[in-house]
């Protein structure tokens, strides 16, 4: 797709095309008006490695407690962990608070520039573009994996994913106008309405005429993408403590690491297998008349499945533990990540890993 004129006509097309099409989205400012960095920056923290449905709710939830990057500044790690539960990948809620600290420290001003964005917890090269082009206008292509599919057809690049990331953003960047936010947001857009993953709708698309794959017919077969891995599986015993009143023992994860600093029942090691009833016993938090749940709560993580099979009991006295009481009409309150909601499920029967 040659020529400087044929680039300005691409994104002249695809913001016409945007223009009429647009998403409503809870964080976009309306037509023609400016968004507000705070709401801007929020979104993009929780729509990386998540689907734009499932932040809708946790975006207005965060947006009513804590309306403005100050509030929270002022929140109680734990309670934004706990607004976050759900979401996945919790190093994001702990940066989101960080950044939010240092902001809050600088007057609640933002930083002004995808670089010194760039700075802050939490946003890497692709958050900071985004931010920078939607909330400032700057000329800075915003690469998500919706754009990057309908730049990959555009230019028809067959380098393979993530290798042919620099090269997608290149072109990208290329195409970027004056209208830098709408620009990126319409590439996203168009990506999720038109240029699909698996049968792109090319006869509705406002880029069909310059789309060099379509005119190879190869659209289908791009972004080429790295084979998935296979994910190993591990295993290990989850122990569900209920009180006499039916409150549920509950220890903090370590802070670094997987769902660092959150809460979980008492977990075994995890290894290839599950361990036996009697090594799972061995294992256990004390000794106690455990019961063993029928079935096996499965999660899946990036990089490994996990299969958790669950011991129960309720004990008269609580025994000696360094853990927390929780009554089960609490749990939805607190920073518990799915897999451990569901490990709860499969003892309390409350669905609380569904009905977040
Ligand atoms: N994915 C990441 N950022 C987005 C945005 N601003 N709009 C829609 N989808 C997105």
């Amino acid at each position: 797709m040659p020529g400087p004129v044929k680039k300005r006509d691409t994104a002249v097309k695809l913001l016409a095309w945007y223009d009429v099409h647009r998403r409503v989205l809870p964080w976009r400012a309306a037509k023609g008006k400016k968004a507000d960095p705070y709401r801007v920056w929020l979104s993009e923290i929780m729509l990386q490695q998540t689907t734009v449905q499932a932040v809708g709710a946790y975006y207005r939830k965060f947006l009513t407690r804590w309306p403005n990057v100050a509030a929270l500044a002022r929140a109680k790690t734990d309670d934004v962990m706990a607004a976050w539960a759900g979401l996945g990948y919790y190093a994001r809620a702990r940066n989101l608070h960080a950044a939010a600290k240092i902001v809050a420290g600088r007057g609640g001003k933002f930083p002004l520039s995808a670089e010194s964005l760039s700075e802050l917890p939490g946003i890497g090269s692709y958050t900071a573009a985004a931010i920078a082009a939607i909330a400032y206008d700057e000329r800075q292509a915003a690469m998500d994996a919706n754009a990057e599919r309908v730049i990959a057809r555009l230019f028809a690049v067959k380098t393979q994913l993530p290798k042919g990331k620099i090269e997608l953003r290149a072109h990208a960047q290329e195409l970027v106008p004056v209208r830098a936010g709408d620009f990126a947001q319409a590439l996203m857009d168009l990506g999720s309405a038109i240029c699909t993953p698996k049968k792109p709708a090319c006869g509705s698309c406002p880029l069909e005429k310059e789309c060099e794959a379509r005119r190879l017919g190869i659209q289908e077969m791009l972004p080429v993408k790295a084979p998935k891995m296979l994910r190993p599986i591990r295993r290990g015993a989850a122990y569900v403590v209920q009180d006499k009143s039916g409150a549920v023992l509950l220890e903090r994860r370590p802070a670094k690491g997987l769902l660092g600093g959150m809460l979980q029942p008492p977990l075994g090691p995890w290894t290839n297998d599950f361990p036996s009833s009697v090594r799972a016993k061995m294992k256990a938090p004390f000794v106690a008349p455990w019961k063993k749940q029928l079935g096996i709560v499965r999660h899946g993580f990036t990089h490994f499945e996990l299969e958790i099979e669950v011991y129960a009991v309720q004990l008269v006295a609580r025994p000696l533990h360094p853990g927390r009481w929780v009554p089960v009409r609490k749990l939805g309150s607190m920073a518990l990540p799915t897999v451990m909601r569901k490990i709860l499920d499969a003892v309390l029967h409350t669905n609380s890993a569904r009905k977040r």
